[in-house]
């Protein structure tokens, strides 16, 4: 099972999924899987993640490392899962999506049980919008090992 999860930028919501997968997936028996993450907009490409959102992963014990990239022809080849954080990413990635693709594209918080639709944009708010999309995305992530990658 190979997941992308795919924002705006790919500086905020998207590397913060990542980093928080990557983390807990360390205490799966295997791990045989593929995660990036991706922007549906260029407008960051190759910057590392915005440091406010490093910031609140640090001090959850997260660290990404990832450098915003916009996705790409092949990423509806490559990963089974592309995972959105809001509608605006979810129209995108489905206008975007190749005929012969195979990949699911879904809203992340399909996999929520919190009252959230959507991963709210932290990027002209306050610092505890950074807070709330590690919350959102914790749980997001803890059902999406569940249900895909329990052993
Ligand atoms: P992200 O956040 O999509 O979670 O990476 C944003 C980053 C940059 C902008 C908007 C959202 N921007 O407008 O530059």
């Amino acid at each position: 099972m190979k997941i992308l999860f795919v924002c705006l930028g790919n500086i905020c919501r998207s590397p913060a999924a990542e980093a928080i997968f990557h983390k807990k997936i360390q205490d799966l028996s295997e791990q045989p899987t593929v995660y990036e993450s991706a922007a549906t907009s260029n407008h960051h490409n190759d910057e590392p993640a915005d440091e406010r959102m490093r910031a609140a992963l640090a001090g959850y014990g997260y660290e990404t490392i990832s450098r915003s990239r916009q996705v790409c022809r092949d990423d509806f080849q490559t990963f089974d899962l592309i995972l959105a954080m809001d509608q605006q990413n979810y129209r995108s990635l489905i206008r975007s999506k190749p005929e012969d693709s195979l990949s699911k594209i879904k809203l992340i918080c399909e996999y929520s049980d919190m009252e959230y639709t959507e991963v709210p944009d932290p990027y002209y708010g306050g610092s505890e919008g950074f807070d709330i999309v590690i919350k959102i995305l914790e749980n997001c992530i803890d059902r999406i090992i569940n249900e895909h990658f329990n052993q």
